[in-house]
């Protein structure tokens, strides 16, 4: 099967994509509806949900938008009530909503750490457990696909129930993915690292987003050109080119895998290309230790 086959194949499908009216979601949902599928996009963006509906049906397919936050049980529910009253069947389950807020664990209460667990893993469950009879229904298999973060795959100091609860969906999709293969029913997960979102800002504390932001244009690129191998984060577009890629039938081999999509971030591990030294490396090299710690003294904390 040829690229635009497999893209032209994607026409009258139907998608769920929680979390799917703003930013990342946003672009994904229309990346779909560009493809001719059908969306049910539910929100806890009030605004965002509202507006979502016509911005997919410009594209000339259905959409179901709803606001639901999904760390309601109840609103969840509802949502998917409705996805099944009115789609009846449904091909791919896109799980985009997730977030954190950045706090060492001892600093934590419970009830926030019961509200990240559920938000970045518990309504996965409740999300795969609707939409599994919906895919089997339509009886031509389907694509589920789990927004993860590469914080699932390292020691993500003041993310720690955060990288837990991704950790654990990560788990979760790849047994997943072995108990529904014979189904032609593939489970996959794409995990980011940089790209601009409200969430993403969000999880920051106030203190350093305003820092960050009072910051010229050219040092916030330049951080992120040390820290990331192309240079530059990933755009919500390019996310939503890799669902549109996992939904398709040019992957129809490829289930239970995490998708890195981070311009590099997950290969290079830690590594960075210090400035001074023009070299990548987990440490500073020498000509940023010499400008750190002048004869003057290091700089003020
Ligand atoms: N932005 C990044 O670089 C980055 C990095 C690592 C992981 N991720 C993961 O990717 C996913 C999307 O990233 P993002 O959050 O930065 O994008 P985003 O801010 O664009 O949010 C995606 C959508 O989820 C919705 N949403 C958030 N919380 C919700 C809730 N409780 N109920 C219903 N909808 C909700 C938002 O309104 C938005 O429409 C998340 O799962 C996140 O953990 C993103």
């Amino acid at each position: 099967m040829g690229l635009l086959e497999a893209h032209a194949a994607l026409a009258g499908r139907k998608a769920i994509v929680v979390g799917g009216a703003h930013g990342i979601g946003r672009a994904i949902s229309l990346a779909l509806a560009d493809a001719g599928i059908a969306v049910a996009a539910c929100d806890f963006d009030e605004e965002a949900a509202s507006a979502i509906g016509a911005e997919v049906e410009a594209h000339g397919v259905e959409c179901i938008a709803a606001h639901a936050d999904v760390r309601d049980e109840a609103a969840l529910e509802r949502f998917f009530d409705r996805v099944e009253a009115e789609f009846e069947t449904v091909d791919f389950l896109i799980n985009v909503a997730g977030g954190v807020k950045s706090d060492l664990f001892t600093e934590t209460t419970r009830e926030q750490n019961a509200s990240e667990i559920r938000l970045n893993y518990g309504y996965i469950l409740d999300a795969v457990r609707r939409a599994v009879p919906m895919i089997r229904k339509g009886g031509r298999g389907g694509s589920i696909i789990s927004f993860t973060t590469i914080e699932a795959h390292r020691g993500a100091a003041s993310y720690s129930v955060y990288a837990g609860a991704k950790a654990a969906t990560t788990n979760f999709s790849k047994a997943l993915a072995v108990e529904l293969a014979q189904e032609g029913i593939r489970v996959n997960l794409i995990a980011p690292d940089t790209t601009p979102s409200r969430t993403s800002f969000a999880s920051a504390s106030p203190e350093f987003m305003e820092k960050y932001l009072a910051l010229p244009e050219e040092a916030r690129a330049a951080g992120m050109s040390m820290y990331i191998p192309q240079k530059h984060p990933p755009s919500q577009e390019d996310l939503a080119n890799a669902v549109l890629m996992l939904v398709s039938d040019l992957t129809r081999s490829i289930t239970g895998i995490t998708l890195h999509v981070d311009g590099g971030t997950m290969a290079s591990a830690g590594f960075i290309d210090w400035p001074l030294d023009h070299k990548w490396g987990p440490a500073p090299g020498v000509e940023t230790l010499a400008k750190l710690f002048a004869a003057d003294g290091p700089p003020a904390a």
